[in-house]
């Protein structure tokens, strides 16, 4: 599904280097559900912007589904984002004056899914997560947990190849931290291959694999 080697990203500050992937090899198969952890600064969402095509690296390769991303033009990366890639963060980053079934049809829209269809997908995907009954509500109706399971909806709406999802339970306390992972956990088991960066190790356990990062590097 994803296939990274000798990843290469330095961050340009003016005029100071900030090197910051140091020669990345990743691997990631279909149902795959990897935890990468690693201490603050050591470049777990510089990583994950580069597998999940957010961002461009300087050197090295990377293969998702096949595909080779430096033959891709920068419009067609944002293609294959909308069809092939979902997202969650740490902060939801759900529209505020857009309801939770507004909120995951805008991607659905964008994609070209007409509206009724995209209305209908948010609603049963919303379903899948718990949220029926909150269709309507705003973000700010919502509980923290809440909205984070919007997010999660959002990106998986589409049913995406790879969801990759960025510390989704720093907001959280740690009852809604285990709704979200036990989401997660129940999408994998469905198939959905995930990429989950977490700080916390006791949250690794939901994971088939763990990758640990220390200092823009892999431990093997
Ligand atoms: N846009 C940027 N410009 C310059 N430096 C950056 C930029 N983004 C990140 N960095 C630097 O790159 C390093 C790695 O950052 P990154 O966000 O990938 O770490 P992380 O492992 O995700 O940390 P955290 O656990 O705190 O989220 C840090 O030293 C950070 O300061
Ligand atoms: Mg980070």
């Amino acid at each position: 599904m994803i296939k990274a080697s000798k990843i290469f990203k330095t961050y340009h500050n003016g005029i100071i280097d900030v090197p910051v992937l140091k020669g990345i090899d990743f691997e990631m198969k279909k149902g795959d559900f990897i935890a990468l952890t690693g201490k603050s600064g050591a470049g777990k969402s510089t990583l994950l912007y580069q597998l999940g095509l957010l961002d461009e690296f300087d050197s090295g390769e990377l293969f998702i589904d096949g595909i080779n991303t430096h033959s891709m033009t920068s419009s067609e990366k944002t293609q294959f984002r909308l069809n092939n890639l979902g997202y969650v963060f740490q902060d939801y980053a759900l529209l505020p004056e857009l309801s939770a079934s507004e909120n995951i049809m805008v991607p659905l829209l964008m994609q070209g899914v007409p509206t009724k269809e995209a209305y209908e997908i948010a609603v049963n995907t919303l379903e899948k997560v718990g949220l029926k009954s909150k269709a309507d509500n705003l973000p700010s109706q919502l509980s923290g947990g809440e909205q984070q399971r919007v997010s999660v909806a959002r990106a998986i709406a589409n049913e995406p190849k790879i969801l990759f999802a960025d510390e989704p339970t720093s907001n959280l306390d740690t009852f809604n931290s285990k709704i979200v992972l036990d989401l997660f956990k129940e999408l994998n088991k469905k198939g959905q291959t995930i990429l989950l960066i977490t700080h916390e190790i006791e949250y690794t356990k939901y994971a088939n694999k763990v990758i640990s990062m220390t200092d823009g590097k892999t431990n093997k």
